[in-house]
């Protein structure tokens, strides 16, 4: 995720604009920033790697003049954090730049096709394609807004994108297809960013652009038109006027785009977040190198910690099921248990979101000091995962700010099920049809989530857990490993001791400690329907039975047992995941927030764990 900003005014000076723009969005991506102006018909541009603040030290963007400009702050997902990364983007004649948020899913087939035409490609993002793109639609159009478009026709993936063109210096272009675009309507200057929070500075009256639209802004008027096979249709400014809302948010309310806090946002991001995983991962070559790597190895050892191993544990699970490959999943800060017989040819996989976590990185080290090589799966381009690991899978769910994971839990779970098929395919389990099958369905996953995140804030806000202290979380299989998830995030967020078990093993003895009312919640999953002989066990001893399933998983449930349907998922392991973690997420959200906790700041909690 990126922070993106475009302006053009009148009367004033654009700079100022820019710059508290940046600053207010980089809690969207802070690994690089740049800006452009245009002053005499030239692009000026700045940008470097690093945080906001050192680019402003550095360049002192607010004493420039210009009344027309674009700005990013930078989450690295083609090409590590770096000067020549960094966004903007020129085209080979300077006089187009373009900043850019999303995945371009087929970067490397217009690459191929810019540098056969001669187009010089310096920098490794994807983001560098789309000038060149609209350079090379320039001499065959009539406009530069139809070069602008035509280049946009020809994207597939998620993208939110501003541009200028030096020739006409009033103008700022934009296009959105999938990642965040809203307008601001001003007095004398008009603004286009990724959110909200870089705009109500400067303008209250705020309008979003939906996916599929395009135009430009000047500092007068803003033009939208809906990209059509057949070219573009104008959405009629009574449409526009009817989008206009005034926004009443403070800036910190803002920065949460209205959302009370970053976890509850995060959770419902998850549906774009996981898309972009998959767009960026499905057809990316590293990932397949990886599991490449898996067919070779005489061991696979697969390590994490707290939500990374819970994910660790899923890619384990799929590795076996899907791809028929044993691993061991290992707790990162145990990793000495396994260090006595790593060797050279076992591989060993590390997920980490922050690519920081001290135990996760030294579990690397060890093994690689056996001889092991090593995958990281990481959300940091750049992080010490990225740099120590042999090969890097980035996650692209862009930043998560509250301590507790959730979009990046199922980001994860997304990679997992992408490298395990890519594993299956390589070892010839799965024909080419059965391969496309199984990722048109993985595909479906951002749709689960968004109908499983609107149904956990409808199920949820009885708040089920008032007066609970302690409780179980039981599943079996795939249950299992969601229900470890679901337990830590109810422990770390509201504080009450929910403890995860195989619910075919709490028959031996942690029975024991249930008595009438005392809760006990099941993840019902379709490889495990032996797990509604433990309902009944427990519900036999007067337990609170709460049964959270997809609500097209027969489970039969005795009398009195609370059935909690969440949204169909074919019956596929791959996909139930994210027909359930939302409801546990929203759980642990709606108990935290009803008990008087900050949900965003855990108390003895950090975001990255970077001491042993
Ligand atoms: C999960 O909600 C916690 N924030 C914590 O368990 C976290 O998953 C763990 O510290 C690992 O972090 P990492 O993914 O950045 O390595």
């Amino acid at each position: 995720m990126c922070g993106i900003i475009g302006v053009s005014a009148s009367t004033k000076n654009v700079s100022p604009i820019i710059s508290l723009g940046l600053r207010r969005l980089e809690y969207r991506g802070y690994d690089s920033v740049g800006a452009a102006l245009i002053s005499d018909g030239k692009i000026m541009v700045w940008k470097a790697k690093g945080d906001v603040q050192s680019f402003l030290r550095r360049f002192k963007l607010e004493e420039k003049e210009g009344k027309t400009g674009i700005g990013h702050t930078r989450w690295a997902t083609h090409g590590a954090p770096s000067d020549v990364n960094a966004h903007p983007h020129l085209d080979c004649s300077g006089k187009i730049a373009v900043v850019h948020n999303g995945v371009i899913r087929n970067f490397a087939m217009i690459k191929k096709v810019l540098e056969a035409r001669g187009h010089r490609i310096v920098s490794e993002t994807d983001t560098e394609l789309i000038a060149h793109l609209i350079e090379d639609e320039l001499p065959f159009s009539s406009s530069f807004f139809e070069a602008f478009y035509r280049a946009v026709s020809r994207l597939d993936g998620s993208f939110a994108i501003v541009a200028l063109y030096g020739e006409e210096p009033n103008r700022v272009y934009f296009a959105r297809m999938k990642s965040p675009l809203v307008l601001g309507l001003g007095e004398g200057l008009n603004i286009v960013a990724s959110d909200i929070p870089a705009i109500i500075d400067h303008t209250r009256r705020v309008a979003t652009l939906e996916d599929g639209e395009l135009g430009w802004l000047d500092d007068k008027e803003v033009r939208v038109f809906s990209l059509t096979e057949q070219g573009v249709v104008e959405v009629s400014r009574e449409e526009i006027r009817n989008r206009i809302i005034t926004v009443d948010w403070s800036f910190e309310e803002a920065n949460r785009l209205g959302y009370p806090h970053f976890m509850l946002k995060e959770i419902v991001e998850q549906p774009l977040a996981v898309k972009n995983t998959y767009d960026g991962n499905v057809d990316e070559p590293m990932l397949s190198f990886a599991a490449s790597l898996l067919l070779d190895a005489k061991r696979i050892i697969v390590v994490g910690a707290g939500t990374s191993y819970h994910a660790a544990l899923a890619l384990s699970y799929y590795l076996a099921r899907t791809s028929r490959l044993p691993s061991l999943p290992v707790i990162s800060s145990e990793h000495k248990s396994a260090e006595r017989f790593v060797e050279e040819g076992d591989v060993v996989v590390a997920i980490s979101q922050s690519g920081e976590t001290y135990d996760t990185l030294e579990a690397v080290r060890a093994f690689k000091r056996q001889g092991a090589k090593a995958i990281g799966i990481t959300n940091v381009v750049g992080s010490a995962l990225s740099r120590e690991t042999d090969v890097v899978i980035y996650m692209r769910s862009g930043p998560e700010i509250g301590v507790a994971a959730t979009k990046t839990y199922t980001s994860q779970l997304m990679v997992a099920s992408l490298l395990s098929l890519r594993a299956a395919q390589a070892r010839g389990l799965l024909l080419e049809g059965e391969v496309q099958e199984l990722l048109r369905r993985l595909s479906l996953s951002p749709e689960i989530l968004k109908a499983a995140v609107s149904a956990s804030m409808k199920i949820v806000g009885k708040a089920p857990l008032v007066g609970v202290r302690s409780m179980y979380v039981l599943g079996r299989g795939l249950g299992h490993i969601i229900s470890k998830e679901a337990a830590l995030k109810i422990k770390e967020i509201a504080y009450v001791h929910a403890e995860s078990y195989p619910a075919g093993e709490s028959k031996h003895g942690p029975i024991a400690l249930v008595e009438p009312g005392f809760p006990v919640f099941f993840v019902a999953t379709s490889d495990s329907p032996e797990i509604e002989g433990n309902i009944m066990e427990m519900a036999a001893r007067g337990a609170r039975v709460v049964v959270v399933r997809p609500e097209d998983l027969d489970v039969h449930a005795p009398e009195g047992t609370e059935l909690i349907d969440m949204p169909p998922a074919g019956n596929d392991v791959m996909l139930e995941p994210y027909s359930m973690m939302p409801y546990f997420q929203v759980l642990a959200y709606v108990e935290a927030v009803a008990r008087g906790y900050d949900p965003d700041k855990p108390r003895n909690l950090a975001k990255t764990v970077t001491v042993e």
